[in-house]
């Protein structure tokens, strides 16, 4: 594979990509690298160690059928305008996309490789092109409970999530702070009394947060102080796009669609800025010590780590602040519930930028360049 052209490397996802593919000296392994713009062609490109070259167009087909590799954080519009037609001009080359478009097409196979590598490696063989990142909290769940999952434990799962700004996008992890911003200035000589009164403090916030004047132009409603139960569109069945896609994505990415395990749950923003976390009922298949579902869940991966069920360890090493900016994978509040001995209780956090949308790509992209 020679050359390798990246779209959407500045937006938020492919700038986490482009410092973790530096940080892993993978520009070493591309012969060339091609970095292509939608709006500034013709400038210089970025310097990944070949020199500064010139933007290339992404629109362009000539320039595009010229890769071997195509690599889009670009989002799905893009691809669903040129994907379709550089296919149809018999392009041949490898598509890696943090898009969802393709996600679901036969042909496209949903890349997290310490999950499902022998997935891909036959995908490979079998001459398939299409490798898509998953959604980011299929991904991190996956993560989380893939030792589960391999060894045959899960009858069905459901997660209850806590997601971050930044699966929303860029601009609502500014909204996100600028109303964390506005709550606070407009109680700010209230805080600095000691002996004003919380109720005071607090009609104050309520009283701002449901004004006019409330930035809510990305989310549409107040998240600091609050929280959205519904993330992405409404489907007819009542579900949300993010809650449907639990159970298809999981199943996808594990290659049981013909057996599919259930997975089901309710989908929620809460004001984290960019590591979602996930509260998870598992059903188990057959009764299981604690002991051996914390080994089976620790030698799934090299990221995942188990926290005993304990408040201490768990308040200071299972929150998105602790997790924020790391390829950590937490797991905790590891307990067998009331409902019964086969029902198992766990927490897990993840940064949704890294395992949760860059490094499944970036991990892809090294395995066809070696
Ligand atoms: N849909 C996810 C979210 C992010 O809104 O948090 C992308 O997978």
């Amino acid at each position: 594979m020679k050359r390798v052209g990246f779209v959407g490397w500045r937006g938020m996802v492919g700038s986490v990509l482009m410092d973790r593919m530096r940080a892993e000296g993978d520009f070493a392994h591309i012969p060339e690298a091609v970095f292509f713009t939608t709006s500034q062609v013709g400038e210089a490109g970025p310097d990944v160690g070949q020199g500064a070259r010139p933007l290339q167009d992404a629109t362009s087909l000539d320039a595009l059928r010229d890769m071997d590799l195509i690599l889009t954080c670009q989002g799905g519009d893009y691809t669903k305008s040129v994907y379709p037609v550089l296919r149809a001009s018999g392009w041949d080359g490898y598509w890696i996309d943090a898009a969802s478009a393709l996600r679901m097409d036969p042909n496209a196979t949903v890349i997290l490789d310490p999950v499902n590598r022998a997935l891909i490696d036959r995908a490979l063989e079998q001459g398939k092109r299409d490798f898509i990142g998953g959604n980011c909290t299929v991904s991190l769940m996956l993560m989380a409970l893939g030792g589960l999952f391999r060894a045959g434990l899960v009858e069905w799962v459901s997660a209850m999530t806590y997601q971050a700004a930044s699966g929303a996008g860029a601009k609502n992890m500014r909204e996100l702070l600028a109303q964390m911003g506005v709550l606070h200035e407009v109680v700010m000589p209230l805080l600095q009394d000691p002996g004003a009164a919380i109720l005071e403090i607090d009609r104050r916030v309520t009283e701002v947060m449901h004004g006019n004047g409330f930035p809510v132009e990305n989310f549409g409603v107040p998240l600091a102080g609050s929280l959205i139960p519904w993330i992405d569109t409404q489907l007819p069945n009542g579900q949300s796009r993010e809650e449907w896609k639990g159970m298809a994505e999981t199943n996808k990415i594990l290659g049981s669609e013909g057996d599919a395990i259930p997975v089901d749950g309710l989908c929620v923003r809460v004001g984290a800025m960019r590591c979602h976390s996930q509260a998870l009922t598992i059903k188990l298949t057959r009764d299981c010590s604690i002991a051996a579902i914390e080994e089976t869940i620790a030698a799934a991966n090299d990221w995942v780590r188990v926290i005993p069920n304990d408040r201490e360890r768990t308040i200071q090493s299972l929150s998105p602040a602790a997790v924020t900016g790391t390829l950590l994978i937490p797991v905790g509040r590891l307990r067998k519930m009331n409902l019964g001995e086969r029902y198992l209780s766990a927490f897990t956090v993840g940064d949704q930028l890294l395992w949760g949308a860059a490094e499944p790509l970036r991990r892809m992209l090294r395995i066809l360049s070696e």
